[in-house]
């Protein structure tokens, strides 16, 4: 059984091509859709909040735009997966028909705000430079700069030739828009926009530094007389936990004015921060209690592990509030996938199980 789940800002473009017809090319019986049609006025006018640049860009690259678009959810997804047993597990990013760098938790300066950026600017790096090589975009391909060259790399410890082909993901260009889309956002020189745009970074970094080789063997019966190899972007799971491990280490850090045209960000040990690092400059609320100003739900209510020596144990994550024990079945949407351009596509499982939930 199949739920089609619509992602809030592709909703016009999906019904459009239902209108067109519905579903048609049954590539590997998957029920496909027909390719939306993106123009500006469909993918600009439904995201909302969108800043006058990032609107002007959006005017501009109408279809670079929805695939960012498409990256920050894929981001705000992979959030909630990380941050799972965590107080504030990222749900509250998943509003529908919102922007969530519109939400109040981003407007701050915490370790939770910090992962959001990052894991935003990575996931539109990540998903622009993939829609790039699918040949989705009028306005890039594959990454050529190596195409043809001759490269040597280590297979079964031994040194070997290959030659760079194929079609690499194009990290460049997915970069680069990210930088262009989420950092015109943050172009004050105060702390809160430094840092913002220090964690952007650390999330495009997250991807650039983590690209795959992908290769393939030719010759006969697989003798691999010649190999041919590409770049390509890290599985998305891995750069959330790449990213993951920054923000358990985050560093808290002070805005230091040299003078009036220079300011630096210092850790509070008087050290630069490193360019990978992820920075906060404002301690996080326990998140316990619902928080109306944060858009914060609260724990009650959240599942919780007696049994757990992690954060998800019941004693921290409900706050001292006390547990209660319930038989639930619950379905949930399982085997999800993500389609070009704007749709999530998902399994419907159902679970009986005994929980333990957060007074
Ligand atoms: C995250 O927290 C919200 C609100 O407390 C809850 O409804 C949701 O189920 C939680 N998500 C996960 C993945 O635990
Ligand atoms: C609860 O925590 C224990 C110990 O870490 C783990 O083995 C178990 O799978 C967890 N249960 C759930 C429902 O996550």
């Amino acid at each position: 059984m199949y739920q089609l789940l619509v992602v809030f800002a592709c909703l016009s473009f999906a019904s459009l091509a239902a209108g067109m017809g519905g579903p048609s090319n049954n590539i590997l019986r998957l029920n496909i859709q027909k390719e939306p049609v993106i123009d500006p006025n469909t993918v600009c006018k439904t995201y909302p909040e969108l800043t006058g640049q990032q609107y002007h860009l959006c005017r501009k690259f109408p279809d670079v735009t929805a695939s960012a678009v498409q990256g920050v959810q894929v981001a705000v997804h992979e959030c909630q997966y990380q941050l799972r047993t965590h107080r504030w597990n990222c749900s509250a990013l998943e509003k529908k028909n919102k922007n969530p760098h519109a939400s109040p938790i981003l407007a701050r300066g915490y370790k939770e705000t910090a992962f959001a950026y990052a894991i935003s600017a990575a996931g539109v790096t990540h998903q622009v430079s993939k829609a790039c090589s699918m040949g989705k975009l009028k306005s890039c391909g594959c990454d050529m700069q190596l195409h043809g060259r001759r490269g040597r790399h280590m297979r079964r410890d031994v040194s070997r030739d290959f030659q760079w082909g194929g079609c690499s993901h194009n990290i460049h260009f997915g970069a680069q828009y990210a930088r262009k889309f989420l950092n015109s956002r943050d172009r004050a020189r105060d702390i809160h926009s430094q840092i913002n745009l220090h964690n952007n970074r650390a999330g495009r970094l997250a991807v650039i530094r983590n690209v795959r080789e992908q290769c393939k063997c030719h010759g006969m019966s697989g003798s691999c007389e010649l190999e041919t190899c590409w770049k390509a972007a890290p599985n998305f799971r891995k750069v959330g936990q790449v990213l993951r491990r920054k923000y358990e280490a985050a560093s808290k850090v002070q805005v230091a004015y040299t003078n009036s045209a220079d300011s630096r960000l210092y850790k509070h040990n008087g050290r630069r921060p490193h360019k990978m690092d992820l920075l906060f400059y404002e301690s996080s609320p326990n998140f316990c209690e619902r928080n109306s100003h944060l858009d914060s739900p609260g724990t009650t209510g959240r599942y919780c592990n007696k049994s757990s020596s992690g954060i998800d144990n019941c004693e921290t994550l409900c706050c001292g509030r006390g547990y209660n024990t319930l038989k639930v079945k619950r379905s949930e949407r399982c085997n999800c996938k993500f389609y070009w351009c704007c749709y999530v596509e998902c399994q419907v499982c159902t679970i009986t199980e005994w929980v333990t939930v957060c007074k």
